[in-house]
């Protein structure tokens, strides 16, 4: 059986999509069972609708509290039996009730290779600071925000003539390889978690992802 995603959303869902996608490969060892966004407009609801998937609108306004909103989460996807929990662009800070329900299998994608530049605007700051590569990170989620074990990592140069929306691109296309990627790495227990690093066996690293 195929390993079950749910994946969270806020908006674009333009790696929602890339997941999508790579689960229409019937070998791709992973499939995406459920699609929660807690903004009823997120595009992403259009792409797992047209995929035939599931979704799910949870507006934390509409509960007592973030416990409740989050607690609502959890029963869903276990209900929907999922095994894995993949953020995707999803804007909210999790607490530690969620992150503890699925620690180990809870991952995240982020626009920069963490542990630079975690929180927001990371394109911009990563221009102001000069740095010559920078990238995306698939990570294993910890209550601090955008820490967590590493488990692929993918690079691009900064040209000196990038602006956020350019080197923003150049990233999000490698997002869109990486977290396929994660997702088939840990469906395919090859991910090892040795303290508080992940090791990933037998994958030669390749930057950028071809
Ligand atoms: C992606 O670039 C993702 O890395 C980022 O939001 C974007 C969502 O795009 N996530 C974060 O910044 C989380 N801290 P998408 O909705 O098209 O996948």
């Amino acid at each position: 059986m195929r390993l079950r995603l749910g994946v969270l959303i806020s908006g674009r869902g333009s790696n929602l999509q890339a997941l999508i996608d790579a689960a229409s490969d019937p070998t791709y060892p992973a499939e995406v069972a459920l699609v929660i966004s807690n903004k009823p407009d997120a595009a992403g609801l259009d792409r797992a609708r047209a995929a035939g998937i599931a979704t799910l609108v949870l507006r934390p306004k509409d509960f007592a509290d973030k416990a409740a909103h989050e607690t609502a989460m959890i029963a869903a996807l276990e209900t929907a039996g999922v095994g894995l929990v993949c953020l995707a662009g999803y804007m909210r800070l999790l607490s530690p009730v969620f992150v503890q329900a699925w620690h180990n299998r809870l991952i995240n994608i982020h626009p920069s290779l963490l542990p630079s530049f975690p929180g927001l605007d990371t394109h911009a700051r990563a221009i102001e600071a000069g740095v010559w590569f920078h990238g995306c990170t698939v990570h294993y989620v910890r209550v601090e925000m955008d820490t967590g074990p590493i488990i692929v990592q993918a690079a691009v140069a900064v040209a000196d003539d990038d602006t956020p929306d350019s080197l923003s691109a150049r990233v999000l296309e490698q997002e869109h390889k990486a977290y396929p990627l994660a997702v088939r790495l840990i469906a395919e227990g090859r991910v090892r978690l040795e303290g508080d690093r992940a090791v990933v066996k037998r994958v030669a690293m390749i930057v950028p992802i071809a």
